[in-house]
């Protein structure tokens, strides 16, 4: 189908010969009444509204729909024809790479984008449990402390949990430029414009953004729009697994994908409980996470990191702890230690890769424990040690620790020119 035809047949394929009309009947509460539509429209549906913005159907009576509306339904009134358009879907393609869209597909970069042959769904199952592969091989990443201590291999879902301002954004960047992967796809949900411009440009720049696709919903438009932003990445990157690739999918923040959920679900009438999230979000982001990871048969596999936003470095927070049932490892940033200047903030002892111990060799696994010891017993002791109440000789453990801790504490902060080397330079900081 990768004719010079195949985007004008995929818009041709897209022309429905028959609408099927349905009429605003009431407003308010954020949302829209439309009658007329109850016997095709779904739950998830797409509608055009008044033929200038999009709608989704949040809920169902044999009478009427409840939509939530893309944009401020500003300025509609009872009567305006509503448009059936059938469910939720995108029309991923390779000549997306590169670019930058919406959650709607659309180019927000100012150049045609064409639109793929094949419709995928906005929500689709994750492959079947029993032919899902396995996590696969260690993957390098440009970063000493992840080529090491904290390995990431094919098919890995990790979350990354911070404060505001920590380096969230920092660290997903360099996961999107050094990470071997044949694609990467980027889901910005919720961020401020300005933020979206600076990522693409100067945080990832040209070559981060060669095989690089961001989806982007930025903090003003809708909530329906800002959850659509990270489900819209999925369906991207799910596109790229079927053809058999490698594909990294960053999406920053899960918080904002759930507050999205929240407001979303809150209007549909679901009351909110679980400090504000309704019950429903629990599922938002289990079936989201789940979609990442090893593929089945012939497919590739989507390795994934999603941030999460902790206030108050409160890892019991709903979206946190929800997340952290469903993924294969947890990487935990400290505002201290960025405070201090080392970036990315990582704290080591919090922070788990559950492809160990398997990911690695004995010899490795033993470098990896040897490490962590030394940085739990310098945590341990390290008031004591800065007040002056420790006397050296007194226990070997923090003799190590002040000995060793100087160097290791710079290795987190290293580039890697590779996994064996990054090897290397952690055994030459542990002798
Ligand atoms: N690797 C790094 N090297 C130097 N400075 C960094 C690094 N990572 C983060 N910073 C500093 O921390 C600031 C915040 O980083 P970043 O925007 O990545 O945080 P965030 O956790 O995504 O924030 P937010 O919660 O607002 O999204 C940066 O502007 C920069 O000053
Ligand atoms: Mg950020």
């Amino acid at each position: 189908m990768n004719t010079p035809f195949a985007p004008l047949s995929a818009v041709l394929a897209d022309i429905t010969p028959a609408h099927r009309i349905g009429r605003i009947a009431a407003l308010g509460g954020g949302t829209v009444t439309v009658s007329g539509l109850s016997d095709v429209a779904a739950l998830g549906d797409r509608l055009q509204i008044d033929g200038r913005m999009g709608g989704e159907v949040l809920g169902l009576t044999p009478d009427s729909l409840t939509v939530m509306c893309d944009d401020a339904p500003d300025g509609l009134a009872i009567g305006d024809e509503v448009l059936w358009k059938g469910p939720a879907s995108l029309s991923p393609d390779t000549s997306w790479l590169g670019r930058v869209i919406d959650p709607l597909g659309q180019p927000i970069d100012g150049r045609p984008l064409y639109r793929g042959p094949e419709a995928r769904p906005l929500r689709a199952p994750p492959p079947p449990p029993a032919s899902r592969r396995g996590l696969g091989a260690r993957l390098a990443t440009g970063m000493a402390v992840f080529d090491t201590l904290l390995p990431v291999v094919c098919g890995q879902r990790i979350g990354l949990f911070a404060g505001s301002g920590v380096g969230k954004s920092t660290l997903l960047a360099s996961f999107a430029r050094g990470l071997s992967a044949d694609v990467v796809v980027i889901a910005l949900v919720g961020e401020r414009g300005r933020e979206v411009r600076e990522f693409v440009e100067n945080v990832l720049g040209t070559d981060g953004m060669t095989r690089a696709i961001v989806v982007a919903a930025t903090s003003d438009q809708s909530p329906m729009m800002r959850q659509r932003c990270a489900l819209a990445a999925m369906t991207v990157a799910e596109h790229f697994r079927d053809q058999g690739r490698h594909v990294l999918l960053l999406v920053d923040s899960i918080t904002r994908f759930a507050e999205a959920h929240r407001e979303v679900a809150v209007a549909a009438g679901e009351a909110a409980s679980l400090r504000g999230y309704p019950p429903s979000t629990a599922h938002a982001i289990m079936s989201l996470a789940e979609r990442a990871g090893p593929g089945a048969g012939s497919s590739g596999d989507i390795t994934a990191v999603f941030s999460v936003l902790v206030a108050g470095s409160d890892m019991d927070e709903p979206v946190a702890d929800i997340l952290r049932g469903t993924i294969d490892g947890h990487v935990v940033m400290d505002r201290k230690i960025a405070e201090r200047g080392r970036f990315p903030a990582i704290d080591l002892l919090r922070s788990v890769s559950r492809s160990l111990p398997h990911a690695a060799t004995p010899q490795e696994n033993a470098m990896i424990r040897r490490a962590r010891q030394v940085l739990g017993a310098w945590d341990r002791a390290e008031m004591m040690v800065q007040a002056g109440l420790y006397a050296k000789g007194s226990d070997p453990q923090i003799d190590d620790a002040i000995r060793l801790t100087p160097a290791l504490d710079m290795f987190l902060a290293e580039k890697s020119e590779g996994i064996g080397a990054s090897f290397r330079r952690l055994e030459g900081c542990l002798i």
